[in-house]
């Protein structure tokens, strides 16, 4: 089993967006994926109806060390509930605390080819513990100012777990996200990443679509929602460059 954490301390960069359509995309393509919501705002539970779940979601996880999915439309869920927010605090004197995830997702690795982590956004407790149960990360993120110096701090953070905890994450990709191909300033960005992280920003780039913000609201992925949408071919190509990454 692949594990892939969706990060970005930034928020509205597309985490949600991207777990949900590259989850629903390798469904399709036959694969057996689970979908974890580590977001106290929870977009991703609340994007597919599991709002008022209180069990088996991401918080028993943490607190019991109970992991059981909920089957939606094509893929497994643990949904999260607005007490995740609290388990921050919860945790601050547990040892061990950031293999709490890790540990849980090996019980059912059986079950699955994928799991993908839809992180919060910030560098806490709950991403840590996504960055530490993921063999690779995907950082989806804009184009501008900003988003890379978000991505510098992101994979400092990465590289500090890395040595503190022996762990070997991967960086599968930088997704470029919401991106107007008129932007001519979009290039610069393109280039500096290229330059600074080389070979690591993905082929595939998720183009601004009115389609994907219309298929979010009615809790749809964009393939059975438009599936001729550029959401849709963007998400597509995504899928397969995600699943036959070869690495380096
Ligand atoms: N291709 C797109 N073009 C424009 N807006 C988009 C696109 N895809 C998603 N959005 C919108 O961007 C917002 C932020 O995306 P989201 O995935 O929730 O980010 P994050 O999880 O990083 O906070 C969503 O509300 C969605 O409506
Ligand atoms: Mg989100």
């Amino acid at each position: 089993m692949r594990v892939i954490a969706v990060a970005n301390q930034k928020g509205g960069v597309g985490k949600t967006t991207t777990t949900f359509n590259l989850g629903h995309g390798l469904a399709k393509r036959n694969h057996k994926v689970l979908l974890i919501d580590l977001d106290p705002q929870r977009s991703l539970t609340i994007q597919v109806k599991l709002g008022n779940q209180e069990k088996n979601t991401t918080t028993n996880i943490f607190e019991k060390s109970e992991i059981i999915p909920t089957y939606v439309d094509g893929v497994s869920i643990i949904p999260a509930t607005r007490r995740l927010s609290g388990i921050e605090m919860t945790l601050s004197n547990v040892l061990g605390r950031e293999f709490i995830l890790k540990e849980a997702i090996e019980k059912i690795a059986k079950d699955f080819d994928y799991t993908i982590i839809d992180c919060p956004p910030n560098l806490g407790i709950l991403t840590i513990n996504a960055l530490i149960a993921a063999g690779e990360v995907l950082i989806p993120t804009e184009l501008d100012q900003y988003s890379l110096q978000g991505i510098v701090d992101l994979t400092e953070t990465i590289e500090k777990i890395k040595k503190l905890y022996n762990h070997n994450i991967l960086i599968v990709g930088i997704l470029p996200f919401r991106v107007n191909p008129r932007r001519l300033i979009s290039k610069v960005f393109l280039d500096s990443i290229e330059k600074l992280y080389p070979g690591r920003l993905c082929q595939s780039q998720i183009r601004v679509d009115v389609s994907l913000i219309e298929a979010v609201g009615y809790g749809r992925n964009i393939f059975d929602y438009q599936p001729e949408s550029h959401g849709a071919q963007d998400y597509d190509a995504l899928t397969v460059e995600i699943s036959e990454r070869k690495y380096v």
